[in-house]
């Protein structure tokens, strides 16, 4: 069978790779002039640089891990992400390092305590009508104040009273000093990037990789020429809008090279206040331990921003309206393009991480191939 993926990150990869060791051949189209989609890395002064913001491997699935681990060797990075609040800088998650800075308190009852505290100064009645009420009856007042509210509200571009409630249905929170962001058992960075994975997955003589070539330009064509297709592009997109416009949010990455080096001493500090215009810094050359120039650091700069046409979609907006036209987008695809298989973050309209994107293809794969 001959196949056809339109991307090359990290879905559009897995299911090449799977497709290719059973004998099929592939074709790949990416419109960008590298592949891995938003995983990719590019090596500057021997740092490895998420180009395309942070990347953490994260996984409660074994066979996820044991699959990832055969292209790459990961190293043992834990994602502790600082944050600062003017200057003033606590522990992420939420945890007994965070309300002993916040409030002094020194065991998990008396931290429990100051919490319930806050919640009962809160004078709310019925359910939470909005982001802003469903965070402070989560965590209370401080934690909302200095950590949530001015990270969400430039995340979204809108007030925390004008956000829904449900954008928030759980916060984090821990009774114990543990300033691991993670639950999953799995858990790492590739050592020399995450580029190298997509290249093994891809290295195939039955795999083409075709570069800088948009699918969308000529897409009735390669409809017509190929059985399969695997689109991981936007689904609205692929439609011509003709349903209307999903929406996203995007991001403006601003990297830049410091003589310097180490400008933050983590790889990941976020700007809680509302002031500061990006969300957060993250200083690449920790999540390999320092490796890279001694004497240079890249660090990037994290704005969120509106999507437009023609942006990077980078946030699926996962509110019902949005879910309701995306269910739209599949019946149309089921009764106009049977042979087009919708798959990855931006063909499925769902945020998943690294691992669940692989999960996702997966089953793809084994819904293609038995
Ligand atoms: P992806 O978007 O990577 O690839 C799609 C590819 O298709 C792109 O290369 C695109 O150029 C190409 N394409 C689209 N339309 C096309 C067309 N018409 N013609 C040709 N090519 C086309 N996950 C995690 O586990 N830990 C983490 O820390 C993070 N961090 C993170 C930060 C940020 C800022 C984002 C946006 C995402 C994460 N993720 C994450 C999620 C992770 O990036 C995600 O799971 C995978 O990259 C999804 O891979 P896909 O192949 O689905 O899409």
């Amino acid at each position: 069978m001959e196949y056809l993926i339109v991307g090359s990150g990290l879905f559009g990869s897995v299911f090449a790779y799977e497709a290719a060791k059973r004998g099929h051949h592939v074709t790949i189209l990416e419109k960008r002039d590298h592949v891995g989609g938003n995983i990719y890395t590019k090596e500057i002064e021997g740092i490895q640089v998420h180009v395309y913001g942070a990347h953490i491997f994260h996984t409660q699935s074994k066979k996820v891990w044991e699959y990832v681990n055969q292209f790459a060797e990961f190293n043992n990075y834990i994602n502790a992400p600082i944050a600062n609040f003017h200057d003033e800088i606590y522990n992420l998650p939420f945890n007994m390092n965070t309300f002993n800075k916040l409030w002094n308190v020194i065991t998990p009852q008396q931290a429990q305590e100051k919490i319930n505290q806050q919640k009962a100064q809160l004078n709310l009645s019925g359910p939470p009508k909005n982001l802003e009420e469903q965070a402070e009856s989560l965590v209370g007042i401080d934690v909302y104040q200095k950590l949530i509210k001015g990270y969400t509200e430039k995340q979204w571009g809108k007030k925390a009273t004008e956000l829904p409630a449900f954008i928030i249905r759980r916060l984090p929170v821990r009774f114990t000093y543990d300033n691991n962001y993670f639950n999953d058992p799995f858990q790492g960075i590739p050592m020399g990037g995450y580029t190298q994975i997509i290249e093994q997955l891809l290295d195939s003589p039955l795999i083409d990789v075709k570069l800088n070539t948009d699918f969308l330009n000529d897409r009735d064509s390669y409809l017509k020429h190929y059985q399969i297709v695997v689109f991981t592009g936007m689904i609205d997109q692929f439609f011509d809008y003709q349903l209307g416009d999903l929406s996203y949010r995007s991001l403006k990455f601003e990297t830049e090279i410091r003589d310097m080096d180490n400008f933050q001493g983590n790889a990941v500090v976020n700007y809680t206040d509302s002031q500061t215009p990006f969300t957060r810094i993250i200083e690449h050359k920790h999540f390999e331990f320092g490796k890279g120039n001694k004497y240079k650091t890249v660090i990037t700069r994290e704005y969120p921003k509106n999507f437009q046409r023609g942006g990077e979609p980078y946030y699926p907006v996962n509110d019902q309206e949005n879910k309701q036209l995306y269910s739209k987008y599949v019946n149309l695809a089921k009764s106009t393009y049977p042979n087009v298989i919708f798959g990855g973050r931006l063909g499925l309209y769902r945020y998943y991480n690294m691992d669940q994107t692989i999960m996702a293809a997966f089953e793809i794969v084994k819904r293609e191939f038995g």
